[in-house]
């Protein structure tokens, strides 16, 4: 449930819409009097600063009703996301403490036995990592908000780097190595980059492969050489997709797809603005391709394998 009553965008589009051709159908009305009154257009033409004036003030008036609409609702989008964010921060906080609290008191029962016992603390370990996952995510979002902070450049095993992203991933979403698959090719091949920031991204990325599929999950991340001494990513996977006129906001800061499918799913939309921004700081752009609902998805970026080292 919103916590405040969403604003609509309607308003202002439907404004800009209304105001705009009224605004030319005048300029239009009042060239057609002048033409077809040619006494009228004569006074008129003695004073022709007076036509210039009235047809650069009407210039002005549209274009500034246009950007009026345009920032206009962008405001309100943005509110909007946010507004959508603080619920969906709201829910992921409130819902592993309130399963916390509940497990407590279920232990403070005397009654449990060794087992059931075990079986709540691992519960309890699961909603720990969950909320540890979700602050980590609203810290990183906030770090790259402010620049990044320091980048060491390191000569990295893409493989090891991409096995070691998988298997955090895996871990996490209990996957096996078949659901998610690396392929690395040459196996030797070496990037110069800043490890943390490759395996966040490479992390996110896989981690929304899996969390976007369904139970036949088959996520694949392939690297390879790329033209101009670059290093090619991809992440692919055979989920539930991205209609194509969402595949550019995905990488907006708390986008999320406005379908069920991915409401089902928990998720604050800050994971690809993160893997986005660090992308763009490493040096190369993240896109999304997807060919619809249902046809799976494909993230992929490039990175200059020998990037020259940072100014100290
Ligand atoms: N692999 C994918 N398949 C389908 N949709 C995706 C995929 N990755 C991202 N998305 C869409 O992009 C949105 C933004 O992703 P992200 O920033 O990681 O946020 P979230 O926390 O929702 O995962 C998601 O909510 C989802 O709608
Ligand atoms: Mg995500």
């Amino acid at each position: 449930m919103a916590m405040f009553p969403m604003r609509s965008i309607k308003v202002p589009i439907v404004m800009g819409v209304i105001a705009v051709p009224l605004t030319i159908a005048m300029l239009v009305g009042w060239i057609l009097v002048v033409v077809r009154n040619p006494g009228f257009t004569q006074q008129v033409a003695t004073h022709s600063w007076l036509v210039a004036a009235g047809v650069a003030s009407c210039a002005v008036i549209s274009t500034v009703l246009v950007l009026f609409s345009v920032f206009l609702s962008r405001e309100i989008r943005e509110s909007q996301r946010q507004e959508r964010f603080i619920d969906s921060v709201t829910h992921e906080l409130k819902s592993p403490l309130a399963a916390l609290k509940l497990f407590v008191e279920t232990l403070d029962r005397r009654d449990l036995d060794v087992q059931q016992r075990s079986k709540v603390y691992r519960m309890m370990l699961e909603d720990i990592d969950r909320l540890g996952a979700f602050i980590d995510d609203i810290l990183q979002a906030s770090r790259v908000g402010y620049g990044g902070g320091e980048r060491a450049f390191e000569a990295l095993s893409v493989a090891v780097m991409a096995e070691r992203a998988a298997d955090r991933v895996r871990e996490r979403h209990g996957a096996t190595a078949e659901q998610v698959r690396v392929q690395v090719e040459p196996a030797d091949l070496v990037v110069v980059t800043d490890p943390t920031g490759l395996e966040t991204v490479l992390r996110n990325l896989l981690d929304n492969a899996v969390k976007y599929s369904e139970d036949d999950v088959s996520v694949t991340l392939r690297a390879e050489p790329a033209r101009k001494q670059r290093v090619r990513f991809e992440v692919q996977d055979k989920g539930i997709g991205i209609p194509p006129e969402h595949l550019k906001r995905v990488f907006e800061r708390f986008y999320r797809v406005p379908s069920e499918s991915v409401k089902r799913r928990r998720g604050t939309g800050l994971g690809l603005y993160v893997a986005a921004t660090i992308v763009h700081n490493l040096g190369g752009r993240l896109q999304a391709a997807s060919a619809g609902p249902g046809t799976g998805t494909t993230m992929r970026f490039e990175l200059p394998a020998r990037p020259r080292p940072p100014a100290p």
